[in-house]
């Protein structure tokens, strides 16, 4: 398919989506998010593809949402419009592992889209930020809600009253970011990273991330009954089997996604 903001490709069971709008240092528009979407659903429901990757340039990820898009929009233009919800609840759809390598400035809409994958691993020279307070507005498409799961309510506080940036060691330190590594060597890190999730087995796979992400929608004991209920459940699969006949016959396991 082809794409206007964005380039796709898919190499051993990897599709890397790549924002490519270096001009706005990969602003977010209704065009690119839309796109990221489609690439998102086709890698989804491409049986070849077990991990997607998204990631910027080395200068941006992303700088935010598209201020030339929004500048001009009134209330009832952006509530009618409902801005960008359609295509976040398209993204958070995925159901197959997204990481973020995120490399250069991840501002606003930039560190909402990042924090929407499943995790981040970021370059040394990244800067994270949610600097719409200094346009007049906040977050809109869960900074405020993510950014304070991910760092607690004062760093969250402090990043979006102030503005200020946060470098790849503070995002580390604060549990924004999985891994910091030498921005040169970001995809080779975040590929390797991918292939070794492609290696199990898809059910355990999404069945982890389900989890995880409940984590976030509901209380602790809600959580554990439905943690125990997919890991019983897993035990109906070959891949079960397989993973531990392969433990104790001490040779790498064959998953076969059963
Ligand atoms: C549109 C953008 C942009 C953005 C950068 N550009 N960010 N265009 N929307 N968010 C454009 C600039 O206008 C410029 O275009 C080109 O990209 C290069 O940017 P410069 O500013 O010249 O680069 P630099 O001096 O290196 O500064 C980099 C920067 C700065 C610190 C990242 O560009 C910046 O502060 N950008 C805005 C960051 C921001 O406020 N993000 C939050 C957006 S609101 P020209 O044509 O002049 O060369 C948001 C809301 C999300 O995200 C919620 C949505 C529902």
């Amino acid at each position: 398919m082809a794409y206007e903001t964005i380039n796709v490709d898919v190499t051993e069971n990897v599709a890397t989506i790549t924002l490519d709008r270096p001009d706005a240092l990969n602003a977010l528009n209704q065009k690119l998010l839309g796109e990221v979407c489609t690439a998102l659903e086709d890698a989804d429901s491409n049986d070849k593809v077990r991990c997607i990757i998204i990631t910027g340039s080395s200068k941006a990820f992303a700088a935010g949402a598209d201020i030339t898009e929004m500048a001009n929009q009134s209330f009832v233009d952006m509530f009618m419009r409902d801005f960008f919800t359609a295509e976040t609840k398209r993204f958070n759809n995925t159901r197959k592992p997204i990481i973020a390598a995120v490399a250069g400035y991840a501002l606003g809409g930039g560190c909402e889209l990042a924090m929407m994958c499943d995790f981040i691993i970021a370059g040394d020279n990244a800067k994270f930020g949610q600097p719409e307070i200094n346009l007049g507005v906040i977050a809109g498409i869960g900074g405020t809600q993510r950014l304070t799961r991910f760092v607690g309510k004062s760093k969250a506080m402090d990043m979006h009253l102030t503005g200020r940036f946060m470098d790849a060691e503070e995002a580390e330190r604060s549990g924004l970011v999985s891994r910091v590594v030498p921005v040169k060597k970001l995809m080779d890190e975040a590929r390797a990273a991918a292939v070794k999730i492609g290696e199990k087995s898809q059910i355990a796979t999404i069945a982890a991330k389900d989890a995880v992400n409940r984590s976030y929608e509901t209380t602790l004991a809600e959580g554990i009954n439905y943690e125990r209920r997919l890991f019983q459940s897993l035990f109906a699969t070959e891949d079960q089997s397989e993973g531990m006949a392969a433990f104790q016959e001490k040779r790498e396991a064959q998953f076969r996604d059963k």
